[in-house]
């Protein structure tokens, strides 16, 4: 076997070879596998010894990492899909033992109680310049845990003198970092990614007590969060301009350059990765930041500060502030100086921040907004896959997902046995204390999501639909709350069926465990209602039928369709997502989220 490098060559050669070698055995693993263990591979300053080759991924250096899962499981886009979850609490592991202590901490070995431990400190500053400081005003607001209504922290609340420092500092940190080579300004992101897979416990249980995340599968958001970090490492080399020779006379050529200051307000539904889809690309096209966090969930935010901090990259590129939207939120959207901002949230909200951009400055905006996302179940689709995956779509995260499949059309022949199996399934769902390890569905994030949403329950039993399933507030051990005093924010996991399409739960975002489940028999009659909504984020169909599976991928308007799978899945690091209509305006991952965070200029060279 002819090799492409010299083997004997001492240590390099051999370092090469084990690279080789890793390449050959790893490809039947995922990408996100296969690009853990290389980035650990490359980010090894020393020369490592080689081990014994008793494991085909032993063969290797000592800093190469697996994850302990079989190769050839389908790619869940970071996120894991329901029939995988024995693998929900897969670690990173390290292969041997000389960096063990540089791994992640697992979440189900850190202790024999099954209730997650508090990180020691909790940080709960805003990150200006480099530094934490409490707000100009000295405001503070209280976080509130909605499993069991008690306070958890005072969060620095900023409010537009904290907006002008943190631009400011950004504005100052500009043109050393716009003009630092790619590969440093690559280093640094590799580096925050390699921390936050060294943090998954304290990001678990911060979030638990912030928004009610239930513990057992934070990992995932963590590796998605720092997978999409280093993916935007990895593109810095590939954000090119073009050249054309088509004029006579002229050599013409494009250049991609960041805009400068830029803002991001993130929601307090999955902030990790909307922290990581807009740090990363923001940062890799050359601009600084300044990143809101949501009032409902903010400490999250306030470690990535701290592994910001850790990671190296200079005062002022990145800045980190809490506080509320109307105040803190809207200064940003106002600012002259920050000449593009980036929001995933309400479409109340995005529409607000859009408002305040062109009033301004006329910034450049990029919205990831809400979703009525449909699921088709037609009556020869595998049954059992499309309940545990649209089961986990709206169940995920107490149902607090944009892209939640709460809309399903069944096919009339299969609806009775589809519907049964989901009732069951959903009904049985573990409720509990987020920070519980066993527990799989929380609370809901605060006590104004919980009225929300009991709204949207009362409406769907006002409107004319059948109730399944739920349908009420209940306590932390899942039996139905009495009255206003009861503790929590938690919701059972509720189904109506046969729901006019009219009805207010089949048109608006409830943002919450409610699903409608309607049946249908006609393929263009169901392709129509799915398409009859103001949103447009993501759409699945589960079928065998090819030519059916590619009339819906075209005829669905959605940002994303996913074909025998639902959300989560269909998120990936180098694939767009964004939304249609009005779920959004722009696209966040891949190559298309890292032209959204430059301006393209055209440079025309007369020749003589
Ligand atoms: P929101 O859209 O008001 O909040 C999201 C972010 O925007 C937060 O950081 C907030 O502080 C900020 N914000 C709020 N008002 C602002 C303003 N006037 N100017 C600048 N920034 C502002 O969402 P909220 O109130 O937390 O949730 C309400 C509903 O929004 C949910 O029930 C859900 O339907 C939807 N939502 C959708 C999300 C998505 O991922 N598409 C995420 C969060 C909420
Ligand atoms: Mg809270």
């Amino acid at each position: 076997m002819a090799l492409p490098f010299d083997a004997s060559r001492g240590w390099v050669g051999w370092y090469a070879w084990a690279w080789y070698v890793d390449q050959l055995r790893l490809r039947a693993y995922p990408a996100s596998t296969r690009r853990i263990g290389l980035a650990r591979l490359h980010a090894s300053a020393a020369p490592p010894p080689l081990p014994a080759c008793t494991h085909p991924l032993r063969f290797s250096t000592s800093t190469l990492v697996a994850i302990d899962r079989p190769p050839r499981l389908p790619n869940t886009g970071g996120l894991i899909h329901p029939r995988l979850e024995q693998f929900s609490s897969y670690k990173l592991q390290a292969i041997s033992s000389n960096h063990q202590d540089s791994m992640p901490p697992s979440a189900d070995t850190s202790s024999a109680s099954n209730i997650l431990a508090a990180p020691k400190r909790i940080e709960t500053r805003l990150y200006i310049n480099g530094e934490f400081r409490d707000a100009v005003s000295g405001k503070t607001f209280t976080l509130v845990n909605p499993a069991t209504d008690e306070p958890v922290a005072q969060i620095a609340e900023a409010d537009k003198e904290d907006v002008d420092a943190a631009v400011d500092a950004a504005e100052a940190a500009y043109p050393a970092w716009r003009d630092m080579d790619g590969h440093a300004r690559a280093a640094c992101l590799r580096k925050l990614a390699a921390l936050i897979r060294e943090n998954v416990d304290a990001f678990a249980y911060l979030e638990a007590v912030s928004m009610g995340r239930p513990v057992y599968n934070y990992d995932n958001d963590c590796e998605f969060a720092a997978a999409s970090i280093e993916y935007m490492a990895g593109a810095i080399h590939h954000l090119h301009g073009e050249t054309s020779l088509q004029s006579d006379g002229y050599l013409n050529l494009t250049l991609r350059q960041p805009f400068g200051v830029c803002a991001a307000i993130i929601p307090w539904n999955v902030p990790m990765i909307m922290f990581a889809w807009k740090l990363g690309p923001c940062l890799a096209a050359g601009n600084t930041l300044v990143l809101k966090s949501s009032e409902k969930a903010p400490l999250t935010s306030i470690k990535m500060a701290e592994l910001i901090h850790q990671a190296g990259f200079p005062p002022g590129v990145i800045n980190i502030i809490g506080g509320f939207g109307p105040t803190a939120g809207a200064a940003m959207a106002k600012h002259m100086k920050v000449r593009k901002i980036a929001f995933t949230g309400s479409a109340r909200t995005g529409k607000l921040i859009q408002e305040m951009a062109s009033q301004s400055n006329l910034k450049n905006v990029t919205l990831e907004l809400g979703g009525k996302s449909p699921c088709v179940v037609f009556d020869d689709a595998d049954i059992d896959a499309a309940v545990a995956g649209s089961q986990f779509s709206i169940q995920w995260n107490s149902g607090q997902i944009c892209i939640a499949n709460s809309r399903i059309y069944v096919h009339e022949k299969i609806a009775e046995e589809f519907t049964q199996k989901f009732v069951k399934s959903f009904g049985s769902v573990k409720i509990g204390n987020p920070l519980d390890k066993d527990t799989r569905h929380g609370p809901q994030a605060d006590k104004l999501q919980l009225a929300n949403i009991k709204r949207f329950l009362e409406k769907g039993k006002a409107e004319g639909g059948e109730l399944l399933l739920g349908g009420a507030q209940v306590t932390m051990d899942g039996t139905e709350a009495s009255g206003d005093e009861a503790k929590g924010c938690f919701v059972h996991p509720t189904v109506f069926s046969n729901v006019p399409e009219s009805a207010t739960i089949v048109k608006e975002e409830i943002f919450g465990p409610v699903l409608a489940i309607n049946t249908f028999t006609s393929e263009d009659e169901v392709l129509a209602r799915c398409n009859d909504t103001e949103y447009g984020l993501y759409a699945a169909v589960y079928t065998k039928s090819l030519d059916r599976a590619i009339k819906f991928a075209k005829g669905m308007e959605a940002g994303t369709v996913g074909v025998n799978c639902t959300s989560p899945s269909g998120l990936f690091v180098d694939m767009p997502f964004g939304g249609f209509k009005q779920s959004g305006v722009g696209r966040e991952c891949g190559m298309d989220s890292l032209h959204h965070w430059s301006e393209v200029k055209t440079v025309a060279i007369k020749l003589s």
